[in-house]
């Protein structure tokens, strides 16, 4: 290509990626695959690397980042940054319209406003100088700021060239931080090692401040423009909404959340709705801002000190606050896990006195280094619950309060008396009192009653709460004492239901070891677990007396899961409880079978002869197996024993050779029967 080509070439590849930039970051409506994009890019940097005297500044391959500089140096704003007075309440608006009117000679409702988010971001100034990006500037005392302009170019919705007459237009808005990017940037942080910042503003704000600007280039920030400063050759308009459309044609990114609305019922109704919208908006604002919308109206208002009269920031109740720890204690949920809680000095913060702030676990209290006695910052945000953000570490007290530790200082559950263990692959404590703990009894009985339980019909949840509630059940064992009246006495308790329910408590005692063990809730052993527990321990009383080694035995059972079993029945109140089950009736086979290994058939070798007059081989063979012993076809001097029934032959004759024991069925019978009653068996 000739140069002249290659220029047209370049020109028309920076305008389609830039309009590719502005559709994605802007309007946030992708128009191209990224492949295509990334295409375009490559042409673009292959014919710059090729021409490196046609590269400009405001191509897009610059928005990378440039070399780092050693300082920032100073930009004068031609026309001053000023900051806004602030509202707080409804009756400092309503004092803002009056002076307003009273100085415009309006009536009530007659003055109509423009009015925006108020973004909690960090002023920025741009410049353009015909039509091109040429510098941005923090925003500083107000008349110089920082040029961070090599920062700014690396934001892709900071239009680089614009399609405008004005020789010169300052253009003014803020830098911010969608809260999503804030959230991935800190885990990255994390997962680093690196410090986290502490709310997006922060993070914009280090962002920003970067000597590398490639630093900048990898943070995802946005922008959105609220006004200009100085200007040349800008075409006149008369009010700030239109100020704020023509910026917006010029691809400038404004919010969405912009309108004008007329008098102070249009201000507090925008406010109002705006603060409902809130948490949903992608990135945080700390207020709404209301600009007089006439721009000869400015005028005649004019400024008082470094703030306009024609505009104000009605704040949001700040949703951060400082406050000191007084100490941590620890609330057990209803599945036993242990929430540590600070307990705060009363702060205002996010329009409600706030006392305590959860610190969610105590991987978190380590992450933060939260310590009783702490300067800390809470966060209250919406409906959320407040949480502690981050420790203002340089307000510890000398010498430093103890690392706090849950564990340590929560041996036992406070609620119940229990132990509290952290498995090693979970991030919370918890209680072991499953069955016991008061703070666990509804979750314990919906569990124990759930249809892969014991399988109680009708015992559902509103149920369950007006029992616990009414101090009538307190553990899984207190259904079987409940009476026809005490039910029948229940809200939506009808005589046939309350008989109902009666029928299904008194249904549920006769079910299965497997179901048993499941219904106990211990929180390592699921259905299948159960299960295997079952048939491999065939017995309760097995069950609880394993230890972490037999339990090892069992198909699919790991040790956290052993330690789990093994601490659950080691805790009196549980066995208690499993006790009180047993007394009220609830019963079930004790499968034998795992006298396989334990019990006194186990190894016990059998030859079968002749026809036995009841049992058939088979079951004969069954009954033999489920109590531990085996089979064999032949007899020899390992044959324990020989059971013969009419026309046995040959082997009943080599059984006498030998000396084996002979059975006939009645003393087979006699013998199972002895192994697999659970005397038998111990
Ligand atoms: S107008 C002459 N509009 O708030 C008034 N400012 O306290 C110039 N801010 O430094 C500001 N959102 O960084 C204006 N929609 C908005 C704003 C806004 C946030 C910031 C701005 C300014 C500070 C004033």
């Amino acid at each position: 290509m000739a140069i002249p080509e290659v220029q047209l070439r370049i020109a028309a590849l920076r305008q389609e990626i830039e309009h590719h930039n502005y559709q994605y970051y802007v309007l946030d409506t992708p128009s191209v695959p990224d492949a295509e994009y990334d295409r375009l890019w490559r042409e673009l940097q292959e014919l710059e690397t090729a021409h490196p005297e046609l590269v400009s500044a405001d191509s897009p391959t610059q928005r990378v980042g440039a070399a780092p500089l050693a300082a920032f140096s100073q930009i004068t704003h031609r026309q001053p940054m000023l900051s806004l007075n602030n509202a707080f309440g409804d009756a400092e608006v309503a004092a803002f319209d009056k002076r307003v009117r009273d100085a415009l000679g309006r009536a009530e409702g007659e003055v109509e406003y423009a009015v925006e988010p108020k973004f909690d971001g960090l002023a920025i100034s741009l410049t353009y100088e015909k039509g091109r990006f040429v510098s941005a500037a923090t925003r500083g005392d107000g008349s110089t700021g920082e040029d961070v302009s090599a920062n700014l170019r690396t934001i892709k919705s900071v239009p680089l060239q614009i399609d405008t007459d004005a020789s010169l237009l300052e253009v003014r808005g803020e830098v911010l931080m969608f809260r999503r990017d804030f959230e991935r940037m800190n885990d990255a942080q994390r997962a680093r090692g690196d410090k986290e910042y502490m709310n997006p503003r922060n993070a914009a704000a280090g962002s920003l401040r970067q000597l590398d600007s490639k630093i900048t280039a990898s943070r995802r920030l946005h922008f959105f423009v609220y006004g200009i400063g100085a200007s040349e050759g800008w075409p006149s308009v008369e009010s700030h909404a239109a100020v704020l459309n023509r910026l917006a044609e010029l691809r400038f990114p404004v919010s969405e959340e912009r309108a004008v609305v007329q008098g102070l019922d249009g201000l507090l109704a925008y406010y109002q709705r705006l603060g409902e919208r809130r948490p949903a908006l992608p990135y945080d604002i700390d207020g709404v801002v209301y600009k007089v919308n006439s721009l000869a109206d400015q005028t005649k208002l004019g400024f008082v000190s470094r703030a306009p009269r024609f505009a104000i920031a009605h704040k949001f109740a700040a949703e951060e606050a400082l406050t000191t720890v007084q100490d941590i204690q620890v609330q057990v949920g209803r599945t036993g896990a242990l929430t540590p809680v600070a307990h705060l000095a009363p702060v205002f913060v996010g329009g409600v006195t706030v006392v305590h702030a959860t610190l969610h676990n105590q991987d978190e209290i380590d992450r933060k280094d939260v310590r009783i006695g702490d300067t800390v910052i809470v966060r209250r945000a919406g409906d959320v619950i407040p949480e502690v953000v981050a420790v203002v570490t340089e307000k510890r007290s000398v010498p430093e309060p103890a690392r706090f530790n849950i564990l340590a200082q929560y041996p036992r559950c406070p609620v119940c008396g229990s132990h509290v263990e952290r498995l090693p692959d979970e991030a919370v404590a918890r209680c072991t009192g499953g069955l016991f703990c008061p703070a666990q009894r509804r979750e314990a009985l919906l569990h124990f009653a759930a249809r892969r339980a014991l399988d109680i019909d009708g015992l559902g949840d509103k149920l369950v709460d007006q029992l616990v509630e009414r101090g009538l059940v307190h553990t899984p064992a207190d259904l079987y004492g409940l009476s026809f009246f005490t039910l029948a006495s229940l809200d939506r308790m009808a005589e046939k239901s309350a008989n109902n329910l009666l029928a299904a408590i008194e249904k549920s005692k006769t079910t299965t070891l497997a179901r048993f063990i499941f219904g106990l809730g211990i929180r390592t052993v699921g259905e299948a677990t159960a299960k295997d527990l079952a048939r491999h321990f065939g017995s309760l009383n097995a069950l609880m007396q394993a230890d972490v080694q037999n339990l090892l035995q069992v198909r699919d059972v790991g040790p956290i899961v052993a330690q789990g079993i093994t601490q659950f029945f080691a805790e009196p109140h549980n066995r208690e409880v499993i006790h009180g089950l047993r007394a009220a009736g609830v019963h079930w086979p004790e499968v034998t079978h795992s006298l396989q290994t334990t019990g006194m058939l186990s190894g016990k070798s059998f030859v079968l002869t002749g026809t036995l007059p009841t049992m058939t081989r088979d079951e004969a063979k069954e009954k033999i197996e489920a109590a531990g012993g085996k089979i064999t076809g032949s007899v020899s001097l390992k044959t324990d024993f020989v059971v013969a029934g009419v026309e046995a032959g040959s082997k009943l004759a080599k059984a006498h050779t030998l000396g084996i024991k002979v059975l006939d069925e009645p003393a087979l019978l006699a013998l199972l029967e002895k192994a697999l009653s659970p005397h038998g068996s111990a």
